[in-house]
């Protein structure tokens, strides 16, 4: 429904210019939540800002619909968007803030309360009607700006860190409201943050980004199972890396030997670009990488031999920072296990679920 190809924005700059988006490719589907996400300024906003056409294209093309935006001008683009400012009007009713741009379309009385109240019922607004933006909470008022959004009935919603005035625990319960209105009304919605967690949690998408480059798209469980870069897997979730030497390679997968001699078998091995090698030890050829819930945790003995330097309990988990003999620097470890748990100075082995780890290869070992 959506198609973006070659999308790229360059903007001048003293140094010449400066490469916000570059050549990026993804497609959304109708009634999709997808994400895009990323660190700051690696120009989520100004993709957005493309599709709205609040911003021109350098270069690439946007077609939604069946239709080139190239050719269709902002105001009939039929999206709705919502920012992280609500900008909603301080002197105006949350009625009439919601009705405002159906009176400057010239819609006819009876049928912009009728749609006005409908959206507000829907976004659980109706009790707010005549009350002013100041006397909400942060987390109404942006329901207020959602519900302008969706009062046009867009064909696509564009939502850019809405979420991000607000403390911890209303983000929380603001997202799921956001994904609850978005799936009741089944548009089209582009969702940007750059919290990983917040898109892993509502998305049926996510489109990771880095420096202008979409680096991966997928469901966020693919992403966090096999992330395509270095960049993917630190960047979502918690990963441990550890330092690897390559023993060969056959249809099984990757032979690694990690250090202290424990053998691993990694059947999904990525080439990490020239940069991202940097980050591997002298000494390695390979990092890999496992999730803390992907390594086990027991009496010294089996695996990797190390000591348990602090414990946190997070929720049913007790996550485990471990100083593992032969590795440099900390190995996170969650454990679920309510018996048996180690304790903190606890000596322990760790070993390692081989077909939920992944092997960064440098480029000269994947040859
Ligand atoms: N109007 C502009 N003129 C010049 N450079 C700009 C302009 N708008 C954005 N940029 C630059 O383009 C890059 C991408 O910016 P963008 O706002 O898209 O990032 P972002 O991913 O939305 O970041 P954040 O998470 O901080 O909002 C940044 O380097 C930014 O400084
Ligand atoms: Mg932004």
């Amino acid at each position: 429904m959506l198609s973006i190809r070659g999308l790229t924005k360059r903007f001048p700059s003293p140094q010449g210019e400066l490469l916000a988006v570059d050549r990026v490719d993804f497609d959304a589907a109708a009634g999709e939540f997808f994400t895009m996400l990323g660190p700051s300024g690696c120009g989520k906003t100004t993709t957005l800002r493309m599709i709205a056409g609040l911003e021109s294209v350098s270069d690439g093309a946007i077609v939604f619909d069946g239709r080139d935006f190239a050719r269709v001008p902002p105001q009939q683009r039929n999206i709705g968007m919502v920012f992280q400012s609500y900008a909603l009007f301080p002197h105006l009713s949350v009625f009439e803030n919601v009705a405002y741009g159906l009176r400057t379309r010239g819609m006819a009385r009876p049928e912009i309360a009728r749609r006005t109240d409908e959206v507000l019922r829907a976004l659980q607004l109706d009790a707010f009607a005549s009350r002013l933006p100041a006397t909400l909470s942060g987390g109404q008022q942006q329901r207020v700006s959602i519900a302008r959004a969706l009062v046009y009935r867009p064909s696509m919603l564009l939502l850019d860190e809405p979420l991000a005035n607000l403390d911890a625990k209303l983000r929380v319960q603001m997202r799921e409201e956001i994904r609850r209105i978005q799936r009741e009304f089944g548009i089209l919605s582009l969702y940007v943050t750059h919290d990983q967690e917040e898109a892993m949690a509502i998305s049926d998408r996510v489109a990771l980004f880095n420096s202008g480059r979409l680096v991966q798209v997928g469901k966020p469980r693919d992403i966090y199972r096999r992330p395509a870069t270095l960049f993917a897997a630190d960047f979502i979730g918690q990963a441990n890396f550890l330092p690897a030497r390559l023993a060969g390679r056959d249809a099984a997968g990757a032979k690694l030997t990690l250090p202290g001699g424990t053998a691993l078998v990694v059947r999904h091995a990525a080439a990490l670009g020239a940069e991202e090698a940097v980050r591997v030890p002298p000494g390695a050829d390979a990092l890999v990488m496992a999730r803390p819930e992907r390594i086990g945790i027991g009496p010294a003995g089996a695996g990797l031999r190390g000591r348990v330097l602090r414990t946190q309990q997070l929720g049913g988990c007790l996550r485990c920072v471990v100083a593992a003999e032969a590795v440099p620097g900390e190995i996170t470890v969650d454990s679920w296990h309510a018996r048996g748990e180690p304790a903190e100075g606890a000596e322990v082995g760790l070993t390692l679920d081989a077909a939920e780890c992944l092997a960064f290869l440098r480029p000269e070992a994947t040859a």
